[in-house]
């Protein structure tokens, strides 16, 4: 089978992580992850100001805020992919924002990101897709992997795609891969951006469960970032919503319901009127030097007439 001689090609060319030794943790309720007074500015303007929280083992934290607020920013310092202009994130006790990448890697083996993009390699397939984690940190023979991404692919609802390319699937299908992907290693904690965006209201309650299943019993940890509020406040032990670089609003489902704080209610209901700007201002725009506008094509390009 295709999929099969690719896995073993592969598998003698990819750096392997089977020696490092993975400690068991049993204790419940033992904090999982530390973010404290956490800062990433972009030029001048500071993406993430001082945010602090914690997040406990079993724990399903949903994050949540205006599309820009930085959501996917926190996440990708998280996960160490992003180093902080000041602050601190502690993976599991470990400080992961003064680690070099190779030590990242071996805390990577304990958890599963799933990217907002999906973030998949287009040049493999799905089935080669969910299996790289597998192949870079395992010692499993093909047939094994083979299994477990069937396993994996079968738990997203993708049964038979292996051998297709992230081009010939939909966006929402897309997303489940990166899901599939995300859980290939069995983690303990999974960072999730968006994993119901793009998938129609059947597919996200499958999804849902599987985040439901998954934390049950403590076994995953789980850090959801959703635009979804039905999908949120199904699967949210506890909620956080940013805004302005900070934190404007933590608590339970329930908590956040009965909110007083009107851009939680403007944001949890959905309404077009509230305190929350349709667009960063003018003012912002200016502070933000990374995002210029780009010169306006009919500028620089000019149309040719012809000379009768
Ligand atoms: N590498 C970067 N350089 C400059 N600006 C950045 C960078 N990464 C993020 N930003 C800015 O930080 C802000 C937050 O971006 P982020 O992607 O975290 O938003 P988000 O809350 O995930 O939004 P969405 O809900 O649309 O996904 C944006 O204004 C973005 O332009
Ligand atoms: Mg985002």
């Amino acid at each position: 089978m295709a999929l099969h001689s690719s896995f073993e090609l592969r598998h003698s060319f990819e750096l392997r992580h089977s020696d490092f030794v993975i400690p068991i943790m049993s204790t419940n309720g033992e904090t999982i992850i530390e973010v404290n007074h956490l800062v990433r500015r972009f030029g001048d303007r500071a993406v993430l100001d001082g945010i602090s929280f914690n997040v406990h083992r079993g724990e399903t934290l949903v994050i949540m805020g205006g599309s820009g607020c930085g959501k996917s920013t926190l996440l990708r310092h998280m996960i160490g992919s992003a180093k902080p202009t000041s602050g601190s994130v502690k993976l599991f006790g470990e400080e992961i924002t003064a680690m070099k990448e190779l030590e990242i890697e071996r805390v990577r083996l304990r958890f599963g990101m799933l990217f907002q993009s999906g973030a998949l390699l287009a040049s493999l397939t799905v089935g080669e897709n969910v299996a790289l984690p597998l192949l870079q940190h395992t010692a499993k023979s093909p047939d094994e992997i083979e299994q477990i991404v069937k396993q994996k692919l079968e738990m997203v609802g993708l049964t038979g795609f292996e051998n297709l390319r992230p081009d010939e699937i939909s966006g929402g299908m897309k997303k489940r891969v990166g899901l599939a992907r995300a859980l290939a290693l069995d983690p303990e904690l999974l960072f999730s951006d968006e994993p119901t965006s793009g998938l129609d209201p059947i597919m996200t309650a499958v999804v849902d469960e599987l985040t439901l299943k998954l934390t049950h019993g403590s076994h995953m940890t789980a850090v959801v970032v959703s635009h979804d509020m039905t999908s949120a406040f199904r699967i949210a032990t506890r909620m956080i919503m940013l805004g302005h670089g900070s934190i404007v609003a933590e608590g339970t489902p329930d908590e956040m319901q009965n909110s007083p704080n009107p851009e939680v209610q403007q944001f949890i209901h959905g309404r077009p009127d509230g305190p929350i700007p349709l667009n960063l201002s003018q003012d912002e725009h200016k502070d933000h030097q990374q995002v210029r506008p780009r010169p306006f094509l009919g500028g620089r390009f000019h149309f040719h007439h012809k000379h009768s």
